[in-house]
């Protein structure tokens, strides 16, 4: 669910026309919706009512102030995988006190910083990772609460790339090791137990993966909230988001194999939360894409049209550097003109970039709409992982974000300028 919609023709993001807001904003133009943001978040909060439960947003999928700040208002948590994201939650306004660390590769730096702020918890990795943890909070004469993080061993049926609770995966410690990891911990004098924590992968659209890992691993968080007494238990993020309208629609092949509709947050609910109630533990969920995810669009401008020797190519403004998700993930867009009259006639046709790579597409082949040089298009569900991933390739200034909150557009971070580009150059 989202709030982009036609109306008389226009493609709106809430009250706002997109035609207008590209026209004032210029494009590549990273376009979000507060409201859908907020609904999510309630959503998924409402369907967990009847568990003890907070939500830690995962920064990494969009970790725009603005964003951060509206999750911070809704009471959320966040996971953190770096000392600069923890820097972007104090600076949204977001309590240290409801961040979650994560990650294989946390540096001493990174480590005594969020000791300073008291962060909640440090989902550990890797021994190694624990005595340094241990050494740190003791060179600053503190106590440092740890979660074990899970690997366990459990295909998340995702992209190879985003599938982190194999046992071939960098992630978590496996789960048969896990006990000898809590004891060991609980030998370390500047570190407290305080829970478990898992998460298989991102981008997932059955709810089967998840409940084999809980199954798998509610009975050894049983067995460390009556040894260790800990008090949580993170399932991690991961659930995934309706990418191609044709999926769920029932319009493709590969739907009327599917079972069950997209998941949804009443699902996943449904299935877990039987499961994880009789633990008694504080649950703590970590949703990235879920809450961003279809609240943002990237708008682009079509430059020019080409008819290669076997294809159409339409080469829009925007590139691989504002949107890497399709040339690393093969991940699909939708890509809908804002004047929905540039959608009477379709053709087959790849829409690319101006990199200078062959992997610069955001389609390749696909039935969409005839849409000519000048003509606005909206690259969809481009909320998560999109902005965060960007980068300067080919010397291209990152574009501008706008956040849309009912009638207001406000722009939540410029566009870079050229001087920006060698600002730290020496
Ligand atoms: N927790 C941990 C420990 C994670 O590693 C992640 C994502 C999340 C939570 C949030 O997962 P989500 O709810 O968003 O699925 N760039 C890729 C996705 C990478 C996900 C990395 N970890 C993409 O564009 O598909």
């Amino acid at each position: 669910m989202h709030h982009f919609h036609y109306r008389n023709g226009q493609l709106h993001c809430e009250e706002r026309n997109l035609q207008s807001v590209a026209e004032e904003h210029g494009t590549p133009l990273y376009v979000y919706s507060a409201n859908t943001v907020r609904d999510h978040y309630r959503r998924l909060d409402a369907a967990l009512a009847g568990l003890d439960h907070h939500i830690a947003y995962a920064v990494k999928a969009n970790s725009n102030l603005s964003v951060l700040g509206l999750l911070a208002d809704l009471g959320s948590g966040f996971d953190i995988v770096s000392g600069g994201e923890l820097f972007r939650v104090i600076k949204a306004g977001g309590d240290p006190k409801l961040c979650s660390f994560a990650g294989v590769g946390k540096t001493a730096h990174e480590i005594k910083f969020a000791l300073e702020h008291k962060i909640y918890c440090f989902n550990i990795e890797s021994v190694a990772e624990l005595d340094l943890l241990n050494e740190v909070a003791g060179s600053m004469r503190a106590v440092a609460p740890i979660a074990v993080r899970i690997n366990p061993n459990v295909d998340a049926k995702t992209h190879e790339y985003i599938s982190t609770g194999k046992a071939e995966n960098k992630f978590g410690v496996d789960y048969l090791a896990a006990e000898e990891v809590y004891q060991h911990a609980s030998t370390l004098p500047h570190i407290l137990v305080r829970g478990v924590q898992m998460h298989i992968g991102s981008q997932l659209t059955t709810v089967d993966p998840f409940v084999e890992a809980v199954e798998r691993v509610v009975p050894l968080a049983a067995e460390l909230k009556a040894r260790h007494n800990i008090e949580f238990f993170s399932i991690g993020g991961g659930i995934g988001i309706v990418y191609d309208p044709a999926l769920a629609s029932g319009q493709s092949e590969w739907w009327e194999q599917q079972a069950e509709p997209p998941l949804s947050p009443e699902i996943y609910a449904t299935e877990l939360v039987p499961r994880l109630t009789p633990l008694g533990l504080k649950i703590l969920l970590e949703p990235g894409r879920y809450m961003v995810g279809n609240a943002g669009v990237l708008l682009t401008t079509c430059l020019y049209e080409k008819k290669g020797h076997a294809k159409n190519f339409k080469v829009v403004d925007a590139g691989m550097s504002d949107l890497i998700r399709p040339a690393l993930y093969q991940g699909h867009h939708e890509i809908v003109p804002v004047r929905e009259s540039a959608g009477d006639s379709q053709i087959k046709a790849d829409v690319v970039g101006p990199i200078c790579e062959s992997g610069d597409f955001f389609c390749q082949d696909r039935d969409l709409a005839d849409f000519h040089a000048d003509h606005i298009v909206a690259i969809m569900s481009a909320g998560a992982y999109s902005f965060t991933m960007a980068s300067n390739y080919n010397s291209r200034p990152m574009p501008a974000e706008v956040l849309i909150d009912g009638a207001e557009a406000r722009v939540v971070r410029r566009r870079q300028t050229l001087d920006d580009l060698i600002a730290l150059e020496l």
